[in-house]
């Protein structure tokens, strides 16, 4: 038997500083909350500026379990609308994406819309006279989110109306964001075609977790990471022949525990943290030709070392996307239900870098997070395999306090051994926090 979980409040009962209980990842109910709090309270991923580059563009996604939008409606202004016909409800794009030009109509009675989503024009207008319609939402037009920011080029929305700011929420973390987009000798970033995207049978926070857990790589991707770097062994390759780009890839997931040890963590406020503070997986990749001389020619010498010597691994950032900049890699973890979670791995180009680095990240991509990968089916198994077991009775709390500090809080910056469970207790903490924040604001007024 669980907690009842009938409130947001009874919901962050289930969050102690040592563990969870299992109702976070298995319970409906939980879940249900998530949506309407965590997900509407926090700022969320939605897109990025260029997957919508001209006027009229849009791309549909989703804030939790909301759809949304995200439309180009001038040539700098990115709007993210609610994916709602105001009249009755009919969603009014299905297409993932596309161009719907001046307006959107909605397929059902032809209302349609700006594409900042105000009212344009309803047929047979003249049959609400007198009816009270402009004074209602659903005569203004198109929803639009709480709030939405561009940073960037990333979009990121809050569904509240009201709450936490961009700058807030998100504080120092933003640092992985700048350091991705600095890497670009322009200052600019593209989404490279569409995403890979793969379902899992399992609750989204397993996979968000699973992106600052460093004492897996080399027991869970033994099977896959451990092969390839036995049979490259076996070939005997003479001392200081050149390592192939899929070597350098997949061989440190099988590093030792000193090595993720020694990496650090870093956590920031509000759920954000990153792996890979000293070094990462990602620090001994060869150089590809001609990039550092377009860096230095933008940044000079000294702040280009300081750009590509950042070789942070994975960046969380709360509720649920994970970015590797030194990969140009964004994963989105996209909650369907308590049990099931679709994962999109978006990977960008470097603008004005060598087309050589994008074929390495793409290759990364298609290796590790590709619904054929050899990597990312290995931490698949383990997240199902974990949403069963949750289930068997008797024992009903998950554990989480590898490395937990006494007078541990999450209200600063704290940087710590890179096998520290922290950043999971950290998005627990934010969790929490925001699960009931429109709940405490309002007690706050009263
Ligand atoms: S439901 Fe959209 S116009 Fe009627
Ligand atoms: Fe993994």
């Amino acid at each position: 038997m669980g907690f009842h979980v009938g409130n947001p409040k009874s919901a962050a009962d289930l969050v102690q500083a040592h563990q969870v209980h299992r109702d976070v990842y298995i319970s409906p109910d939980v879940y249900a909350l998530e949506m309407k709090h965590v997900f509407a309270n926090a700022w969320v991923f939605v897109g990025h500026e260029s997957q919508t580059p001209k006027k009229g563009d849009y791309f549909a996604t989703q804030i939790g379990n909301q759809p949304v939008i995200q439309v180009r409606h001038k040539p700098d202004d990115i709007h993210v609308l609610l994916n709602r016909c105001p009249h009755k409800g009919t969603k009014i794009v299905i297409d993932r994406q596309g161009n719907t030009g001046k307006f959107f109509r909605c397929p059902y009675h032809a209302w349609s819309f700006k594409t900042d989503g105000c009212l344009l024009a309803i047929p047979l207008k003249k049959g609400y006279e007198g009816t009270g319609l402009e004074k209602t939402q659903n005569g203004k037009g198109m929803k639009a989110v709480g709030a939405v920011k561009n940073y960037r080029g990333f979009i990121f929305a809050r569904l509240a109306d009201e709450g936490i700011s961009f700058e807030e929420f998100f504080g120092d973390s933003l640092s992985s964001l700048d350091n991705m987009v600095d890497r670009s000798p322009e200052g600019r970033l593209e989404v490279v075609g569409p995403p890979l995207r793969y379902m899992h049978y399992c609750n989204w926070k397993m996979l968000v977790e699973n992106q600052t857990d460093t004492c897996h790589p080399m027991v869970a991707h033994e099977s896959s990471a451990g092969i390839a770097v036995k049979l490259y062994e076996e070939l005997n390759l003479p001392k200081g022949a050149p390592k192939p780009a899929a070597m350098q890839i997949i061989a440190p997931f099988m590093s030792p525990y000193e090595f993720f040890e020694g990496m650090g963590i870093r956590t920031w406020p509000n759920g954000h943290g990153h792996t890979g503070v000293h070094h990462s997986i990602h620090s001994d990749y060869s150089a590809i030709p001609g990039y550092f001389e377009a860096m230095v020619e933008t940044y000079g010498e000294e702040k280009a070392k300081t750009i590509l010597d950042e070789n942070r691994h994975n960046t969380v950032y709360f509720p649920n996307i994970m970015i590797k900049g030194p990969i140009q890699q964004l994963r989105t973890f996209i909650p369907l239900a308590a049990d099931k979670t679709i994962v999109e791995s978006y990977i960008y180009r470097l603008v004005g870098a060598p087309d050589e680095l994008t074929a390495r990240t793409a290759m990364y991509n298609r290796m590790i997070n590709a619904p054929t990968s050899i990597v990312g089916h290995d931490d698949l198994e383990m997240y199902e395999r974990a949403q069963e077991g949750l289930h068997v009775n008797g024992l009903e709390w998950v554990n989480i306090s590898r490395l937990l500090e006494d007078d541990e809080n999450h209200e600063g910056e704290a940087v710590l051994n890179g096998t520290t469970e922290r950043q999971m207790r950290n998005q627990f903490d934010a969790w929490r926090k925001f699960m009931t924040y429109d709940q405490d604001q309002q007690e706050a007024a009263k």
